[in-house]
């Protein structure tokens, strides 16, 4: 008998949407569908960054539109964990990314702090606090939903080139790409973006039952161009994503103006 073949990587589906409202309005109703629906319901993975702020805009206008009962469920259910955080920023910092979801998301609906989890950026020991945090995401479940932005040297959470897909959380230097790409935050200075942060790996993120890459903008395309026809390399970190059986790229026409074959 010949032996079936062996299945190749699948290709992420891709979904392209008008603009970056549209691919918001779309990540945000995957995120309610997952926490009304999923049954048992793993923690959600959580991303910050520009590409986020639409689509929790549209989670929590979609939370204020829902009736009380959807909203106190939303509440009961909601866990989350996020990809990264700054070394050395504390949480009450506005620059963190624990301020950042707190002010998208906790603030507006109603949410406790600790469900909304990050990796503690003043820990004294930061390698150390990635090994607890990467513990806390394996003993609650490790993922289910995994929302990804993705960095315009193909980084996802703070997985900087070169990385290959079993590394796990930990602590990581910051590229000069990075710290200008997040400078915004810093009065504009990417010397002033601290140079080490906490990240999931791709070890965790490759461990959730399913991903969704949101990457809107014209500046994004060409390194979304590559991810989505090089094969995976260390080179590009969100390339290790098409070994995954179950990702969706959501993506608007200025990053994806045509599509690959
Ligand atoms: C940041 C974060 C990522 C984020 C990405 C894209 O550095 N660590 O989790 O998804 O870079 O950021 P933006 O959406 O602002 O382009």
């Amino acid at each position: 008998m010949i032996p079936p073949a062996p299945t190749p990587p699948s290709r992420p589906r891709l979904i392209q949407l008008d603009d970056a409202e549209a691919v918001a309005g779309a990540v945000a109703a995957l995120i309610w569908e997952e926490l009304a629906n999923s049954r048992p319901l793993r923690p959600l993975g959580l991303a910050t960054g520009r590409t986020m702020e639409p689509v929790y805009a549209a989670l929590v206008q979609r939370a204020q539109a829902a009736s009380g009962q959807a909203l106190q469920a939303l509440r009961q259910r909601w866990l989350s964990f996020n990809l990264d955080e700054y070394v050395g920023l504390p949480g009450s910092d506005p620059r963190s990314f624990a301020a950042f979801m707190r002010t998208w998301l906790g603030e507006p609906l109603g949410l406790e702090g600790a469900q909304l989890r990050l990796p503690d950026g003043l820990a004294c020991d930061p390698w150390g606090e990635a090994v607890r945090y990467g513990a806390a995401v394996a003993r609650a479940g490790g993922i289910g939903l995994q929302i990804l932005g993705l960095g315009l040297n193909g980084h996802v959470g703070f997985n900087e080139p070169p990385c290959g897909p079993e590394v796990p959380c930990r602590c990581v230097q910051l590229s000069a790409i990075t710290r200008r790409q997040n400078a915004a935050s810093f009065g504009g200075d990417p010397l002033a973006v601290p140079q080490r942060a906490i990240t999931l790996g791709m070890a965790e993120i490759l461990a959730a039952q399913r991903i969704v890459l949101v990457v809107t903008g014209a500046a994004k395309a060409p390194v979304l161009r590559r991810l989505l026809t090089d094969p995976p390399t260390p080179e590009l970190p969100a390339s290790w994503l098409q070994r995954h059986g179950a990702v969706t790229v959501l993506a608007d026409r200025a990053a994806l103006p045509e599509r690959p074959d």
